[in-house]
């Protein structure tokens, strides 16, 4: 049996294709567009090359985006009051902060000084605590999970009294996706287990999943034995491997594998998400789809 490919580059277009309708449609009834802004300190080659992909989404949709790069040595007291300058802009009705930031600057103390109904990517405590409510409480859903889900829904797989199994327990994926996944509303409903480096048998565990999700950072860690014939297998790794020359461009790439043995699982599960093109691009999706939402929610549209 070969698994259906469940593409997150298809998944993406057709959702960017929704949101750019939308953006078109409040623009004439109101006058004005999502403004989606991305802080990015300092000049780390993977950083830089996710906020130029964020800002090149957000002007194919019409949104204001601003891209502000700052320097390494931005202080801590600056970048709080910059973060300040933008929950005050009325323009704006998305803040973005893209993370790692430099060892000087306390992550945590900037990601709280976000305005809660302009943090997009969904990490502030509040919004963390509006997820865990679940139902209409929630604004914010983190933006990888909440393309996990979208993707699971599109694909049509039932999530409903599902066991689903959880490999990873990150602030970014695991811990959020768990929750939603068992919250009551669609592509939920499912019976939860997460499972993490100190799970006495992990095999045991991913053999009993209907939908296996796999956010570990580990190559290849999932074994194809690991999983249930016909089971949704979704593979959050994005792990650089090596290096190559690409033939399209010429450039030098990096080889990417995810952290389950796509070649071999893709014989046995039902459908599966390759790496690259699985979950990716669904992160950035879902920062402009949370991006709509906000000016929605100001509008009193959402
Ligand atoms: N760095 C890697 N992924 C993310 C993300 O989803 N949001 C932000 N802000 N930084 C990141």
């Amino acid at each position: 049996m070969t698994a259906k490919l469940i593409k997150g580059t298809e998944i993406r277009e057709e959702i960017l294709e929704e949101v750019a309708a939308e953006v078109k449609d409040i623009k004439e009834k109101h006058g004005v567009v999502p403004g989606l802004v991305t802080i990015l300190v300092g000049e780390n080659p993977a950083s830089m090359s996710y906020v130029t992909l964020k800002i090149k989404t957000a002007h194919r949709l019409g949104f204001n985006e601003v891209q502000d790069s700052q320097p390494a040595d931005l202080s801590e007291e600056d970048l709080l009051a910059l973060i300040d300058k933008y929950n005050k802009d009325d323009s704006i009705h998305g803040i973005l902060v893209q993370l790692p930031l430099p060892k000087h600057v306390d992550e945590k103390k900037v990601l709280n000084a976000i305005d809660p109904d302009k943090d997009v990517d969904g990490f502030h405590p509040v919004n963390v605590g509006r997820l865990m409510i679940g139902g209409d409480e929630v604004k914010f859903p983190p933006c990888t999970p909440a393309g996990i889900q979208e993707m699971i829904i599109r694909a049509g797989v039932e999530t409903s009294g599902a066991e689903v199994v959880v490999v990873g327990r990150s602030n970014i994926v695991g811990k959020p996706i768990a929750n939603m996944m068992f919250q009551k509303g669609p592509g939920a409903n499912a019976t939860v287990t997460v499972v993490h480096t100190r799970t006495k048998d992990l095999a045991a565990h991913c053999k009993r999943a209907d939908i296996l999700i796999v956010a570990a950072g580990v190559p290849d860690l999932v074994k194809p034995d690991w999983i249930k014939p016909g089971a949704c297998v979704i593979d959050v790794g994005v792990n650089r491997v090596g290096e190559k020359v690409s033939e399209k461009t010429g450039k030098t790439v990096a080889i990417l594998k995810g952290d389950v043995d796509f070649d071999k699982a893709k014989e046995i599960a039902g459908s599966i998400t390759p790496v690259p093109g699985g979950v990716g691009p669904m992160t950035i999706t879902m920062l402009m789809k949370n991006t709509l939402k906000s000016l929605k929610f100001k509008l009193g549209l959402a």
